[in-house]
């Protein structure tokens, strides 16, 4: 049974990606492909940490991604996916009840106040990982095309005209923030982030969440993390600014204070800018006829990402009414 993504960001390669393994034929239509640099998607340019979030919904998306990056870090280190330690800081809570995911993630404990930077309340370390985008958006499009998956450029401007092109009348529209400005969902928004990628040894994920976003993340084989720590809602400016830089700079150095297993900031390769497709009210994840809706995850990605997959799929199963039927314990 055939079915037509569009969208090959890591929302449609996750969804292309658990289709053909419950042996869908998948093809997918997309604007921007894995290789292309352009900051009209946003999947290239992600830290991107898997990252589940204490407020965010849908744990069982969260926990199905972890548990299939944490595989192929070990199975597959070429894939760009590497295991870290995570550092995650809070100024907005003062103990660990709301962070669910303590159950999930190995090695978790709770920092002692003195372990804290200023402003702190709580702090927390684990294990996760890394994605680095620029290698497993590619690497997993070679896995796909050896399953049988098609990929073909082109911008479509409706669900139908993505039918046409792909034959399919099953389409997941992965699509992002998609075409903004012929968008039907009013509450897609993009919100802008600005990041900066520096030379570093260090192999830490370092997050301070609350009202002093700031964060560095290692990029697998790239000689360097990503700093950063901006939402702006609403905003397209694609110039990265350099007030901004130099505030996500002196962030920095609060956050870490100086110590030297840290990046130093000033070893600067590159500076990115990118658009999380954000949604008022949260993602959208469900079905409509024939047509399933995968989009809006915002700052989370990659760390929803196989899990969505898992779900597209399961949409597509009761499309087909082919949904698993209990089995008998007579
Ligand atoms: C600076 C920054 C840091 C981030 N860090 C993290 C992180 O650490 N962890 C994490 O989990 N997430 C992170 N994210 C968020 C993550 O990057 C996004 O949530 C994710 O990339 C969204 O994937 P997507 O597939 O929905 O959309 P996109 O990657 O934007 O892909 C959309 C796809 O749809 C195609 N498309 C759109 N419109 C059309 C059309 N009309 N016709 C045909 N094709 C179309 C595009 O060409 C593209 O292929 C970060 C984002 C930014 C900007
Ligand atoms: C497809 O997704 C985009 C967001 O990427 C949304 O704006 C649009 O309304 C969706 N299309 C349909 C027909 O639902």
């Amino acid at each position: 049974m055939e079915v037509g993504i569009i969208g090959s960001g890591i929302i449609g390669l996750a969804s292309a990606l658990a289709l053909a393994e419950a042996g869908y034929s998948v093809k997918v239509v997309a604007r921007e492909l894995p290789g292309d640099e352009s900051q009209n998607w946003a999947s290239p340019w992600a830290g991107a940490g898997i990252l589940p979030y204490p407020e965010g919904k849908g744990h069982d998306l969260q926990i199905n991604t972890f548990k299939y990056y944490w595989a192929l870090a070990h199975r597959d280190p070429t894939s760009g996916v590497q295991v870290v330690d995570v550092t995650e800081y809070f100024d907005d809570r003062e103990d660990d009840s709301a962070i669910w995911y303590k159950r999930l993630v190995p090695k978790y404990h709770v920092l002692d106040a003195k372990e804290l930077p200023e402003k702190a309340k709580l702090g927390v370390r684990y294990q996760s990982m890394t994605v680095n985008p620029a290698v497993f958006l590619p690497w997993i499009q070679s896995i796909l095309i050896d399953k049988g998956v098609r990929f073909y450029r082109a911008e479509v401007k409706s669900i139908d005209e993505a039918r046409s092109t792909l034959k399919t009348q099953i389409i997941v529209n992965a699509s992002g923030l998609g075409a903004l400005d012929i968008a039907a969902d009013k509450a897609v928004v993009p919100v802008r982030g600005q990041t900066l990628h520096v030379k570093s040894n260090s192999h830490e994920i370092v997050m301070f969440q609350g009202s002093h976003y700031t964060y560095q993340i290692p990029r697998m084989y790239s000689g360097g993390v990503v700093i950063g720590g901006v939402s702006q809602e609403g905003s397209r400016d694609q110039k990265a600014d350099a007030v901004t830089r130099a505030d996500i700079i002196q962030r920095f150095k609060l956050l870490t204070r100086g110590r030297s297993d840290y990046s130093d900031p000033q070893n600067h390769i590159q500076d990115i800018v990118a658009f999380r497709p954000a949604r008022k009210g949260g993602y959208r994840l469900e079905r409509e006829g024939s047509v399933i809706h995968a989009y809006g995850f915002n700052t989370l990605g990659y760390t929803y990402s196989y899990g969505v997959g898992l779900r597209v799929k399961e949409l597509v199963d009761l499309i087909l009414g082919r949904s698993k039927q209990p089995t008998s314990r007579l």
